[in-house]
C-alpha cells in the first residue's frame, strides 16, 4: 500500500525524503514523487516505476527546500502513470494520500460546476483542489482543511502544504495510519508508519481517527476530530536503519525465515513463565474460565494462523472455534453473542478488511483481542486485549516470522484457557509449556533442510500449478504454503484438505501435477498416507514432507522426500511451515520473480 513521508527542517530535505521512501519501498508501490516549498514555489518531482526514477528529475531539476512531502503511490484509482502519481498540486497546494476517497466523483462534479478541472485520474487529486477553493474561502488553513475534510467520505492519510505557508507542515487521518516524528534539532516529520522515519525521528506521536496536527520546526498542536485542541502520547522511537536491512541476505524474506528461532524465542519468552512451567497473560478484558465460543477473524497468512488455532483451541481447550476471513465477515454481519470473544490477528494491524471486522464485533458487544506485530498500529490500540508478537519489522510482502510469532501467541493463549477452564492438570500445563520452549532449536534444526528444498523448487519452478494436501493443521500449512507459493512465483497453487481429493481434485492429478505433502506422524497419519497413494497411482509427482518415522510409513513414488524433525500436536506448524516457505522462496529466486515486493501486492492491504 501507499507510503507518505514529510519533513520540516532548517536544511535541505529532498534527499532524506527519498531515503524515507525507500524504507518504505516494502509496502508495495507503482510510482513515487516528491514536492517541496522553494523560493516559495511549489515545486514536484514524480516518477512511474521504482522510487529511483526519480533520480534524473531531482538532479535535473534541482528539487529541494527545507520543507517537502513524498509518497509512493499503490494504484487504486488510475492508471500507475506519472500523471496519476503524487503528490497531488494547484498553484498553491500540495498533497499526499493514503487511502481511498469513495465519493470522488462527486466532488469532480462540483468543482467543474465551479469551472475547476482535475487533471489526473485519480480519487486524491479533488482533495488538492478541495483545499485550494476553501483556503481563498477560509480565515486559516485549519479551517480549510477542515472544511475539505468536512466533504471527504471514505479513508485518508494525508500530507499537506501551502505555498504561501512554508513554516507549517499539516497531518490529518480517518481509516488509515499517520504518525508524527518529532527530530532532536528542530526537525518535524510525518509518515505512514513507524519504519518510514526510522533514524530520522526520535520521539512518535500517532494520530487518532480526525486528529489534524499543525507541525512547525519544533511545535506539535493537534486539533481533534471535533476540532478541539487535544494532546496525544508521545514515546521514544529507537527504530534504526538496522531493522530494514537485508544484512548478509539476498531477500529480506530469507533473512525474515531464518529469525524465525530468535523471534519465536522472544515471543515466547513474553508469555511463558520464566520457569518455562506455566504461562503469563496481561490482564484479559473476560473471564477465561468461562469461555466457550471464540470468533477468529483475519485475512492471507494470518486467517491460516487462525486455522491452526481453531484446532488447538477445540482439542485442547474444549473452546468452539469459529474462523472468518475479514471481508466476508465484515459484510456477513454474523450475530454474535453479547460479551462473547472475538480474536482479531494482523501482522499489521492495518489491514482495512480486519479493522472494520473488529469493529462491527465491537459494535455488538464482544470481548476483542488482537494478536498484532506492530506496536501502536490502529487496531493495536483498538482491541480490548492486544497481545503482541515480537517478530520485528516484517519487510518482505510475504508473511513468514510474523507467521511463526502469531502461532506463538495463539498455542500460549490455547493452553493458557484450556488450563483455566480446567480441561488439562498442571502437570499437562508445564508438559505444554516444555514443548513450547523447544521451538527456537527445532526451527533452526528445520532450517538446515534448504539445500533438499532448493532442488525440489529447481523442480518445480519448471510446473504450472502445484497442490498441497494436509489434514488437521496440516491443512492449515498446506494452505499457507500454496499462498507462499503463488505470492511470489506467481505459479498457480491450490491447498487442500487430503480427505477431500476424491470429491474432485483428484481429476487434476497427472504427472505434470506436484503435490506437497504436509504429513506429521500423528493420528491422522495412515489417512493421509492412503489419499496420497491413491494420488501417487494417478502419476501425481509426490514431494512428501514428513519425519523419519513418517518417511518409513510412506512405501509409495516420491518425486521428492523431505525429512523434518518428530513433531507434536503444537509444534508441527511451525516446523512444516519452515520447509513451504523454502520451496516458496527457493522456487520464486528460479523464476526470477521480485521476492521482497512481488507483482500487485503490498505488504499492508490498508484499503478495502
Ligand atoms: C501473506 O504472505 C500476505 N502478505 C497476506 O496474505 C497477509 O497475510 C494479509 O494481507 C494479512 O495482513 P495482516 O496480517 O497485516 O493483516
Amino acid at each position: 500500500m501507499c507510503g507518505i513521508v514529510g519533513i520540516l527542517s532548517h536544511q535541505p530535505v529532498a534527499k532524506r525524503l527519498v531515503e524515507g521512501l525507500k524504507r518504505l519501498e516494502y509496502r508495495g508501490y507503482d510510482s513515487a514523487g516528491i514536492a517541496v516549498i522553494n523560493d516559495n514555489q511549489l515545486k514536484r518531482c514524480r516518477a512511474q516505476g521504482k522510487i529511483v526514477n526519480l533520480d534524473d528529475c531531482l538532479a535535473h531539476d534541482h528539487i529541494d527546500g527545507t520543507i517537502g512531502i513524498a509518497h509512493t503511490r499503490w494504484a487504486t484509482h488510475g492508471l500507475p502513470t506519472e500523471e496519476n502519481a503524487h503528490p497531488h498540486m494547484t498553484e498553491t497546494v500540495a498533497i499526499v494520500h493514503n487511502g481511498i476517497i469513495e465519493n470522488h466523483t462527486a466532488l469532480r462534479d462540483e468543482l467543474s460546476a465551479k469551472g475547476i478541472h482535475c487533471t489526473s485520474q485519480t480519487d486524491s487529486e479533488v482533495i488538492a483542489q478541495w483545499l485550494t477553493v476553501f483556503e481563498k474561502e477560509s480565515d486559516s488553513y485549519v479551517e480549510a482543511i477542515f472544511k475539505t475534510l468536512a466533504k471527504l467520505e471514505g479513508a485518508y492519510a494525508l500530507g499537506i502544504m501551502f505555498r504561501d505557508d512554508p513554516t507549517h507542515l499539516y497531518g490529518t487521518r480517518k481509516g488509515s495510519p499517520l504518525a508524527i516524528g518529532q527530530g532532536s534539532n528542530g526537525e518535524m516529520f510525518l509518515g505512514s508508519d513507524a519504519l518510514a522515519l526510522a533514524g530520522l525521528a526520535e520521539n512518535l506521536t500517532y494520530l487518532e481517527e480526525g486528529d489534524l496536527a499543525v507541525l512547525t520546526k519544533d511545535h506539535i498542536e493537534i486539533f481533534d476530530k471535533n476540532q478541539k485542541q487535544t494532546q496525544r502520547p508521545s514515546q521514544h522511537y529507537a527504530g534504526g536503519f538496522e531493522q530494514v536491512s537485508k544484512g548478509p541476505y539476498r531477500h529480506f524474506m530469507l533473512k525474515e525465515i531464518y529469525e524465525q528461532p530468535d523471534v519465536v524465542r522472544q515471543t515466547l519468552n513474553a508469555y511463558l513463565s520464566e520457569d518455562k512451567k506455566s504461562i503469563v497473560f496481561p490482564e484479559l478484558s473476560f473471564d477465561p474460565k468461562t469461555v466457550s465460543k471464540i470468533t477468529i477473524v483475519a485475512c492471507g497468512t494470518s486467517y491460516y494462523a487462525g486455522l491452526v488455532a481453531k484446532h488447538w483451541l477445540e482439542k485442547v481447550a474444549r473452546i468452539s472455534v469459529e474462523v472468518d476471513i475479514a471481508s466476508e465477515f465484515r459484510y456477513r454481519q454474523p450475530p454474535l453473542s453479547k460479551d462473547g470473544v472475538s480474536l482479531f490477528i494482523s501482522q499489521s494491524g492495518e489491514t482495512a478488511d480486519t479493522m472494520a471486522a473488529h469493529a462491527y464485533a465491537k459494535a455488538e458487544g464482544q470481548q476483542t483481542i488482537g494478536i498484532i506485530n506492530v506496536p501502536n498500529s490502529s487496531l493495536a490500540r483498538a482491541v480490548n486485549v492486544p497481545l503482541m508478537t515480537y517478530a520485528g519489522p516484517e519487510i518482505g510482502v510475504a508473511s513468514t516470522k510474523a507467521f511463526s510469532t502469531q502461532l506463538c501467541v495463539l498455542a500460549a493463549l490455547s493452553i493458557y484457557l484450556a488450563h483455566q477452564k480446567g480441561m488439562i492438570t498442571d502437570a499437562d500445563l508445564e508438559a505444554y509449556c516444555q514443548d513450547l520452549s523447544t521451538l527456537p532449536n527445532l526451527i533452526e534444526k528445520t532450517l538446515s533442510l534448504s539445500d533438499s528444498c532448493k532442488d525440489v523448487a529447481e523442480e518445480l519452478a519448471k510446473t504450472r500449478d502445484i497442490l498441497y494436501l494436509g489434514r488437521g493443521t496440516s491443512y492449515a500449512i498446506a494452505l499457507e504454503g500454496a499462498l507462499k507459493l503463488k505470492e511470489i512465483s506467481y505459479i498457480h497453487a491450490e491447498g487442500y484438505a487430503a480427505g477431500e481429493m476424491k470429491h474432485g481434485p483428484i481429476a487434476l492429478i497427472d504427472e505434470t501435477v506436484p503435490i506437497i505433502v504436509i504429513a506429521p506422524h500423528d493420528e491422522l497419519f495412515e489417512k493421509l498416507v492412503s489419499n496420497i497413494e491413491e494420488a501417487a497411482a494417478r502419476k501425481g509427482q509426490v514431494v512428501f514432507i514428513s519425519d523419519e518415522v513418517g518417511q518409513k510409513g510412506y512405501h509409495s513414488q516420491a518425486m521428492a522426500r523431505v525429512t523434518v524433525p518428530e513433531t507434536s500436536l503444537f509444534t508441527a506448524p511451525f516446523i512444516y511451515t519452515i520447509p513451504v516457505q523454502m520451496l516458496a522462496y527457493y522456487t520464486a529466486v528460479h523464476k526470477g520473480t521480485d521476492v521482497d515486493q512481488p507483482r500487485n501486492l503490498a505488504k499492508s492491504v490498508t484499503v478495502e
